[in-house]
């Protein structure tokens, strides 16, 4: 019996990898109850009732891994392959600046060839230049957050001198041997480069997020706890997570389902604490409510913005690729397009109780106490 935690002020930080596994597990409704409520206090007391839009486009589905649990990895032959133009990029990050949205994140599978790259190099200098000659009222343009997967330290450097300022490369999970697991052992796919690649992008001087999936197969709540005590230990500014998704023809989708499986209830409520635990314990980093919330759940995001999540990642890819870039099964908006997806979420922040920062970057606090 380890009694009902206190989660006394200024002590959060310093939450015991035990607690916070107890927490994870805990199903006294009453502390689940008050551990949300806590999250949100913090929140407000860090970050204000202020939620941000980052709209998301998902400009490429070729990837050159192959991750186990992954829908658009390379072995998948069904998905057929594509790559958004400079141009369609460039309508979407109008859209997203003219829509008030302070930032925009290009997110991709990886690759890592120099015409790419340069591919690449050339739509942020125009997204930052573009958007800073329609910001009229001279604000600081559009944001660029980044999340196109591992590159060498070279890279990330020009990919910020060429300005983008934030960079999204999840962890996936902290746990090295449930990592090599969710991953083809061929020397591609290895925790320690990833690692590293992390640690790079905040040398760099990036804003610098990572993340988790919840709910893997053969991941414990000691796992989850765990990767609590990594954000706080690599000291990251963002941290995206959300429970896994199965995807039946993938590897992890059927190890997955030949397991007894957890209920969604119970998948989202973990997923819910685990935000909440992010909050509580890191108080001042941007925690986005993830699409994948909202694949097990409907109001999965909204809810997710009183348990300590401050962001949200409305997607902007053109209607027409959307149904290629399923990570997973069931990923919600497939067939919606930018204005549906902004007047949704829009709704989804009144409900909650929120208001929406429009026309800010909402750079993490944390990152300027960092750095
Ligand atoms: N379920 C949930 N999230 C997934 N991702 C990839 N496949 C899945 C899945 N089946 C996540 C990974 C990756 C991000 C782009 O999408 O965490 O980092
Ligand atoms: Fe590629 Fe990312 Fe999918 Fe892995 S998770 S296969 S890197 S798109």
């Amino acid at each position: 019996e380890v009694g009902r935690p206190q989660l006394e002020k200024g002590e959060d930080f310093h939450m015991s990898v035990d607690l916070m596994e107890h927490l994870l597990s805990i199903q006294d409704k009453a502390v689940v109850d008050g551990m949300f409520a806590h999250a949100e206090s913090v929140q407000q007391k860090n970050i204000g009732n202020k939620v941000h839009f980052r709209g998301i486009v998902e400009f490429s589905n070729v990837c050159r891994k192959n991750c186990n649990y992954c829908g658009i990895r390379r072995d998948m032959e069904d998905v057929e392959r594509y790559t958004m133009s400079k141009e369609e990029i460039l309508e979407c990050a109008r859209w997203c600046f003219q829509n008030g949205y302070g930032s925009i994140m290009l997110q991709s599978g990886e690759r890592t060839n120099r015409a790419h790259l340069n591919f690449l190099l050339d739509v942020i200098k125009s997204i930052r230049k573009e958007s800073l000659e329609l910001d009229v009222e001279q604000r600081q343009g559009l944001g660029v957050a980044l999340s196109v997967g591992e590159q060498s330290k070279d890279v990330y450097q020009e990919l910020f001198d060429a300005g983008a300022h934030r960079y999204l490369l999840r962890i996936e999970t902290s746990n090295p041997h449930l990592y090599s697991i969710l991953h083809p052992r061929d020397g591609l796919h290895e925790f320690e480069i990833r690692l590293q690649c992390i640690r790079d992008l905040k040398q760099v001087g990036f804003q610098t997020g990572t993340g988790v999936m919840i709910g893997l197969p053969g991941q414990s709540c000691r796992d989850l706890a765990n990767d609590l005590m990594f954000f706080r230990d690599e000291d990251v500014d963002m941290i995206g997570m959300g429970p896994y998704v199965v995807q039946e023809h993938t590897p992890t989708g059927i190890e997955y389902l030949s397991r007894p499986q957890i209920t969604k209830e119970e998948l989202f409520s973990l997923s819910l604490r685990m935000l909440a635990l992010a909050r509580i314990t890191l108080r001042d980093v941007n925690l986005p409510a993830t699409t994948a919330l909202q694949a097990i759940v409907p109001n999965g995001r909204e809810i997710a913005l009183s348990c300590g999540a401050n962001m949200l990642m409305p997607i902007l890819t053109p209607t027409r690729y959307r149904k290629e870039y399923q990570l997973y099964e069931g990923k919600p908006c497939v067939d919606e397009g930018a204005d549906e997806c902004r007047d949704c979420l829009s709704n989804r922040v009144k409900w909650a109780g929120k208001e929406i920062g429009l026309w800010e970057w909402g750079d993490p606090k944390h990152f300027f106490r960092r750095t």
